[in-house]
This record gives structure tokens, sequence and C-alpha cells, in this order.
């Protein structure tokens, strides 16, 4: 019997799979289209091997590094049903899969969007070596709401920025050849709106318009679909009413017709049957049937698909061309990531494949280059003269809190804590005293009131969440110099990490006060998965670090800064706000007739404590000459300045380019956008002319029709070091 063409590794994909497609069945197609969760039962439990060996499993969510055990599964599917074809394994690898890296809106901070494709390429390789072909990966979201958690996965509040992170993520990991055992396939999430919900509460539903979608949240989808994404993963949330999961206009107009995107699109967990949850569709049938024909083509473990659409087709309630259709993208993306060629994973790969002596380099140097430094009255780096540091508060020596929302197949042994970092960095030259001060609990304990109602119970907590305030003070008293380690639990960061408040946690505040109030200078580093409302712990600290959850090292990373062997260097990706009832609060909002005054009426200011781009080193840069020079010969006009290191220590400076539009008839734009940046490396007393052309790339916008339009008119333009800072010029653009 020859072998049939879909074999045959000679003939094109798109001939393969045309092939493949006139063989299958109904119920195998489904099958394709059905992914599921599976703990990693050893030997496989008979009936879900039987599951697999009836073709009724396309992909499987695989959380673990056991490559042999995957290797079973794929065996069956190979070699025991009839058609053999492979399972797609997919993990949600985000900030590393062994090697732990610091979270997305850290790496942001780099303005450095290489950072991040070496961060991801690394992540790809150690993925690849754990029995992984598809990462749920880079997230596009657009920080918003930072009560939302899921910032934490964001590359921040700008779409321009984050266009650039997510396609240099995406090509970090899937390389120039996705089916290398190096590469992989990335999954872009959530598509789309997700970040928008409802007082920051994970998963409630958005109201986004045309115009912001396209402008604000679609950008960064879009960058990524260009650099090469092959899958795509709806999200949870409804946009306008409508859910994004069976949302045609986001899944097919948009997605397939304007961008011709040719992978395929995975639901959220369970998000096609949760349409009838949100009261779209009737019955879980009706909710399979809205899905797959609005574009979403893999059902993510509501098994929806595989239970209700073959028995639709029949009764001719759903055309078989539809089903078709998404299986022809499924199998797509499985030959282009070597699938078909290479079902197995290599088990003796994993243990030389992680944290290798490069990886581990590299991911202190991100921690270097995203850590940002918001205040420094000259405490940092440390002076020479400093004997006797306290180590304060409960980040300090807590291996598990540096790993983040996500940690892949990291583990806590892996990290380098500040306590260990700053051992090793200065070792017998500082006698460095750690004290963990407090816990970071966050849950208030409820009680429940005769009346049955609950609420939170002021007395308890209190007790069995010890502060140890008088060891601490003890500490600070002896020491010439105290660092805090405070922040926010990774447990209540990522997904449904919601906040009402965005204070540190637990009784951190009162800790700190206490260790502030001993008089010495405090450098606070602060671990966070989003910004914090902390105006009072900036204001009596002497410098403040913010240090986002930085991965496995952590401590080496930090140490690195806080002695000056490094400088800092990162621009914040997210505004910060003073308080939380500022929130949402980005910098590139509309501009009203109205002013406010600067100031709610409760004294709080309107404006960001540091806006977005903001961030300090351990020198400082002088801007001069910023003008607008108009093109030669048919070249765009540009934006020039000049750039000088006036202070005594070599540094980067993030040199910044906004603009705003000051009157576009399709609609308002913002008050100030983001459109270039260059990273400068200068010297002391060394300067640079920087130049940005203004182009249409970077005065444009994106009508309601998907169009890049770019107007005639005048435009602001500024170059500086962060938002809101500098003086606007006027471009006339004709
Ligand atoms: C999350 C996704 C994730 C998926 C699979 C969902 O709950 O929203 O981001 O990729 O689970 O783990």
């Amino acid at each position: 019997m020859s072998t049939p063409c879909y074999k045959n590794s000679k003939q094109p994909f798109e001939k393969r799979i045309k092939d493949l497609l006139s063989r299958m069945t109904l119920e195998e197609k489904l099958g394709q289209l059905n992914q599921i969760y599976r703990g990693h039962e050893n030997p496989l439990p008979p009936e879900f091997a039987g599951q697999v060996r009836k073709g009724e499993v396309g992909s499987f969510i695989w959380g673990y590094a056991q490559p042999e055990l995957r290797n079973q599964i794929q065996r069956i599917a190979v070699e025991e049903t009839r058609l053999g074809i492979p399972i797609i394994f997919g993990n949600d690898i985000i900030h590393g899969a062994r090697t732990i890296f610091p979270i997305a809106p850290a790496l942001a901070c780099s303005f450095d969007p290489e950072l991040f494709e070496r961060a991801q390429s690394i992540a790809a390789k150690e993925a690849r070596a754990a029995g992984i072909e598809w990462v749920f990966a880079p997230m596009c979201d657009l920080a918003r709401d930072i009560r939302w958690g899921r910032v934490a996965e964001t590359c921040g509040e700008d779409p321009f920025l984050s266009s650039l992170c997510n396609a240099a993520q995406v090509r970090g990991f899937q390389g120039k050849d996705p089916s290398s055992n190096k590469n992989l396939a990335a999954c872009l999430k959530h598509y789309v709106g997700y970040s928008c919900p409802r007082g920051g509460r994970d998963y409630s539903d958005t109201e986004i318009t045309e115009w912001t979608l396209r402008n604000s949240h679609l950008p960064s989808f879009h960058a990524a679909i260009d650099a090469g994404a092959l899958t795509v993963m709806s999200s949870f949330n409804a946009i306008g009413g409508v859910p994004a999961v069976a949302n045609r206009h986001t899944l097919t107009e948009i997605l397939r017709d304007e961008w011709k995107f040719k992978g395929f699109v995975v639901s959220d967990w369970n998000a096609v049957k949760e349409t009838v949850s949100w009261g779209y569709a009737k019955d879980d049938a009706d909710a399979a049937r809205l899905s797959i024909c609005a574009g979403n083509d893999m059902d993510m473990l509501s098994t929806s698909y595989c239970r209700t659409i073959a028995k639709q087709v029949k009764d001719g309630l759903l055309p078989v061309a539809v089903v078709n259709e998404a299986v022809r993208r499924v199998l797509r993306v499985k030959f282009m990531v070597g699938l078909f060629e290479k079902p197995y994973a290599d088990e003796s790969a994993y243990e030389s494949a992680i944290l290798r002596p490069e990886h581990i380099e590299f991911a202190r140097d991100c921690v270097t280059k995203s850590t940002v430094l918001l205040k420094n009255d000259g405490v940092l780096p440390i002076s020479k003269k400093v004997r006797k540091i306290a180590l304060i508060g409960p980040f300090g020596d807590d291996q598990s809190e540096m790993l983040g929302c996500w940690q892949g197949f990291g583990e806590t042994k892996d990290a380098v804590t500040l306590a260990q970092g700053l051992k090793v960095k200065f070792g017998s030259k500082i006698s460095l005293t750690v004290v963990k001060g407090c816990s970071v609990q966050t849950q208030p304990r409820m009680k429940t009131l005769q009346d049955g109602s609950t609420v939170v119970d002021e007395s308890a907590g209190k007790d069995d969440d010890a502060v140890n305030l008088s060891e601490a003070v003890r500490a600070a008293k002896a020491a010439d110099l105290v660092i805090m380690a405070v922040g926010e639990p990774r447990g209540i960061t990522g997904e449904g990490g919601s906040r009402a408040t965005l204070t540190i946690t637990g009784r951190q505040q009162e800790l700190f006060d206490a260790v502030a109030a001993c008089g010495k200078p405090v450098v606070t580093v602060v671990f966070s998965g989003r910004p914090l409302s902390i105006p009072a712990v900036i204001e009596k600290s002497s410098a403040v670090l913010f240090a986002w959850q930085p991965g496995i090292q952590a401590g080496n990373g930090l140490s690195d800064l806080l002695s000056g062997d490094v400088a800092p260097s990162a621009r914040l990706s997210i505004s910060v706000p003073y308080e939380v009832g500022q929130v949402p609060l980005y910098y590139n909002h509309y501009v009203t007739g109205r002013r406010t005054g600067g100031v709610y009426r409760d004294g709080v200011p309107t404006a960001a404590r540091f806006w977005f781009g903001y961030g300090l080193t351990y020198t400082k840069f002088e801007y001069s000459d910023i003008k607008i020079v108009s093109g030669k010969k048919g070249k765009p006009a540009e934006a020039v300045a000049t750039i000088r290191n006036k202070g005594r220590r070599k540094g980067v400076e993030t040199v910044q380019l906004y603009i705003r539009q000051l009157a576009c008839n399709e609609a308002a734009r913002p008050m100030q956008e983001l459109r270039g940046f260059k990273r400068v490396a200068l010297k002391p007393g060394e300067s640079v002319k920087v130049r940005f052309p203004l182009g249409g790339d970077v005065l444009g916008y994106v009508d309601c029709k998907g169009r890049t339009c770019v107007d005639k008119g005048d435009f602001h333009v500024w170059i500086t070091p962060h938002a809101r800072c500098g003086e606007a010029l006027v471009y006339v653009h004709k």
C-alpha cells in the first residue's frame, strides 16, 4: 500500500491537509477541535487512553515537564488511531519555562523588545525539551485598569510599546522555523478587550468602541500576527454584550478578512460553554454553533464542540464546511510545528536544556533592565561607607514570591532572594541582618453575622499574622542603611487576582512605618505584579526600586543595581497612581474641554504619581536643541534633540517621542501617544543627537474600517524622558 499523501513530507502542507481532511470522518474532525486537560497519571487510566485511541482528542493542556508521559499519550494518537494524527501539547509558558524571568510588564520597562525576544527564545528551548510545542503566550492585552490582576501579564499601557514587545515575543517563541526543536507555536491572547473589565473585576464584561478597539486594543495583536503568530486565544469577556468567543466581527472580519490570519483560534478555558451563562447562547449546542461559526476553531475544555456539533451538522443546522475550515486551520499549525514529522519529544533533552548558565546570566540581566528606580535622594548606589544593612520585610528572603504569577516549570529552589543576592554581592564587607517582620497575609478573615451576612472580622488576622516590630526596629536602629522589601504577594496577582485596594498587603505598612520612624535611610524595594498606590511609602523612603516579580535571578539582579555595579535603566510601562480611586489611569487618555483643577475634591491629584515612561538612573541627562527639521528630497520631517550625560557616571537614557494630533475628524485622539523611542548609552559628558522621522507610521491612526490614515494638519510633538514632560513642538503635516 502506498504512503498516503498527508504522510509524505515531500508534499506541500496544503496538499497534505486536503488529503487528510478527505479521509476524516466528522467525528475525527471534531476530535481535532477538542482540547482537554488531564492530570499526569502514569499509567494512563484506560477510559482516557480509550478517548485518545478513538481520535476524540486534538490537543492537551499539558502542565508537566514529563516528556516520556507525553510521548505515551502521543504514541496512542499516532500509532493506534485510524489516521495517526498527532496531538498538540500546549501550556502556559508566560515568563519562562524553567528559567523564570521577570514578568511581562517588567520586561516591557526595559523598552528593549530584543530582551523579550531572547527571553522567549530561551523559554521556547526549555519548553520544547519538556515536550511542549505550543505556548499560550504572549498576552497582547493592554493594561488599562490595575485593579485587574492580569496586568501582571501585559506589556503595559501603551499600544506602541506593547506592539513591539509582543511581536518580539512571537519571534522569540517561533524563531524562523517553528518546527525546529528550539522553537514552538505562540498563541496571542486574550482576543480581545479582556483588559477592561468593570471595576477591574476579572472576567467581567467590557464596553469598547470600535475606535478604541482599533487604536488601543488591536494594534498589539495585529503586530504580533504580522510577526507570524500561529494561533490566537479568544477571551472570556463579552464586548458590548457579544462574547468574544462568538464574536464574528473580531474573529472573522478583522482577524481573518482584514489581517489574513491563517492559523487557528482556541477558546479560553470553558469559554464556549460560558456563552450560555452570558445569556447569549441558549444551550451547549447553540454555544458550539455560534462559536465555531464566528471563527473560534478549537474548544478549550468545554467539550461542547465534540458533544453537539455532529448532530447539528447531520440535522443541517451547521454547514460541514465550517467544521472543515476549523480543522484545516488546526492541522495547518500541527504541520507547521513539525508534529507529523516529529511527533515525539526527546525524552533525554530536558535536564541539559534547562537552567543553562547563559539562561541564568540572561535572567539576571533582565532583572537589572526591568527594575525601575522611582526615587533616589542620593542614597543609591549604596555607599562604600555603609557597613551594616538591615534587610526588613516579608519579600526579602522568600524564594517562592520571586517566581511571579505564572511559573511554568519553575521551581522555588531555583530562586535567589534579595538576602542571598546581597550576601554574595557584599560578602564580609557588610554585616547583613535579615528580618521578615510580618507575613504577606492578604485575605481578610470573614465572619458570619446572625442574619447570615458575611463581613470582615477586624480582630481576626492580627493574632496569627504576628508582626515582629521590635525585632525589625532593633535591626533598623543598629544599621547604617535599611532595605525594606515589601509588596503584594504573587498569589493575588494574575488570573482572578483583582484587588479593590492597591496597598502593600497584610501588616506591611505598620512594619514600614515603625522602621521608617527609626530615622535611618530607607531604600524600599517593591515586589508586585502591578503598580501600587503607596504614596506614604514613597515619601518616607530615600530611594524606591520597583522590582515587579523579578524571577529566579531576583536577588542577584537587584544587588547589581543596589551596589551600583549596574545602573538602572528601566522606565515604567504602566503609570503609578497616588490612590486606587484614580484608576483606570493611563497617560494616553483623551483631553476634555473642562479642567478639573488637577485635584479631586478630597485633595488627591488627578495626575499619576509617576507617569508612563518614568524612571531614574544614577546619572542625569540633559535635553537640548529640540526642534523639527523639515525633510529633504521627499523625506519626512524629523524631530531631533541632543541628549547629554551631565552626571559623573555612565548611563542609558530612553529618549521618547510622543505625538498628539490636534484635530482629527474621525474621532478625537489621545492627549499623547508614544510613537518612538531610542535607548542611548552615554559616558559622562558625552552627548548624542537623536532623530525621529515623522512619517505616516508615526502620525497615523486606524479608522473604524481598519484603514491606516494619516491626516494633514497640526500635531504636537514631544521628545522627552517620559510622558507628561517637556514642551510640545508644533508640527504642521502638509
Ligand atoms: C487563562 C488563559 C490560560 C488558560 C489555560 C485560562 O483560564 O485565562 O490565560 O492560557 O486558562 O491555562
